[in-house]
């Protein structure tokens, strides 16, 4: 069984704080990017304004990110990754500004946040075999002492998100279906053994009977190993079987965030009414 590792990592903060301080903390960022003119030269324009996000430390908590194409969610999640630096505001973890952190809290951080991608394909050398993904994982973060507890770790993954064949690490990615290689880059990220999973679209790219699958095993992720998730999607549908809390995006501005409940049934901003309404599955007012 995958365990979180909350317990012994909670060491680094003092006591006092650690009931305080949030695990991850998006404060207030902005994010502009130049628009060329004609003449090569524009002006700065905000693609993403004022977007704060807060995850605690306890765990087990999945906020949604919804919005349009081009609303401004894979910024923000690039932001929270530490992947993107923000034009304004800050991201701290554990109560520290991610900017001004020394290399060991860094690499502490870029352990616990992890990122699962809306196109597998893109995530995997197309020359290596799939299990190198796990290899590459280790030699950067080195988290496991031996090459048996490398082994067993990767196997607990994998079997975490149902991919028990035993040759699949000696694929290559042309050679697994999207689901596997979707499942795939979820066992990655379980194998660091995070705190935190930034979701960027995880399921657009399957089809209907796999994104159930892969949302189960969100669920699970959620549920049995403690972990929290930014869950990205433009799809309310989906969002709404396993989110507790939606911020709605437009134009990279926040027009509505809440429980999930009151954000579906009981929209403020019209512009969320809109993203119901143009929700096609059956009933998204109905939750697991
Ligand atoms: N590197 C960049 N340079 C300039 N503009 C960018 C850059 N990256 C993103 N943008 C712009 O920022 C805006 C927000 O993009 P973003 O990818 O965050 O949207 P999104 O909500 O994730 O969209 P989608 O649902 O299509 O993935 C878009 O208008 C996009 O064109
Ligand atoms: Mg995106």
């Amino acid at each position: 069984m995958l365990t979180n590792q909350y317990m012994n990592k909670s060491g680094s903060v003092e006591l006092a704080d650690a009931e305080t301080t949030s695990l991850l903390d998006v404060r207030a960022i902005g994010k502009t990017y130049r628009s060329r003119g004609n003449l090569g030269a524009g002006a700065d324009s905000y693609v993403l304004r004022d977007f704060s996000v807060r995850f605690e430390q306890s765990g087990r908590q999945v906020i949604a990110l919804v919005g349009e194409s081009g609303s401004g969610k894979t910024t923000a999640g690039r932001i929270a990754l530490g992947l993107l630096t923000p034009t304004d505001g800050d991201v701290l973890y554990l109560g520290r500004p991610i900017r001004e952190m020394p290399r060991r809290e860094r690499k502490q951080f870029r352990r616990d946040v992890q990122a699962v991608a809306q196109d597998p394909y893109s995530a995997f050398n197309p020359f290596y075999r799939v299990g190198h993904i796990f290899h590459l994982a280790q030699r950067k973060l080195r988290m496991y002492a031996t090459k048996a507890e490398e082994r067993d770790a990767i196997e607990e993954a994998l079997g975490f998100v149902g991919l028990e064949e035993r040759d699949i690490l000696a694929r290559y990615p042309h050679q697994l279906s999207g689901g596997e290689r979707q499942r795939l880059m979820i066992a990655r990220a379980l194998f660091v053994r995070p705190r935190l999973i930034v979701a960027d679209e995880p399921v657009s790219m399957v089809d209907a009977n796999l994104r159930l699958q892969i949302l189960e095993i969100i669920e699970r992720v959620r549920s049995e190993l403690g972990i929290s998730l930014l869950y990205i999607s433009h799809d309310l549908s989906t969002v709404y079987k396993i989110a507790s809390d939606i911020i709605v995006l437009h134009n990279g501005e926040v027009v509505e965030s809440g429980p999930a409940h009151s954000v579906i049934t009981n929209p403020s901003h019209p512009y969320t009414q809109l993203l119901i309404d143009s929700t096609p599955s059956p009933d998204p007012t109905v939750r697991w």
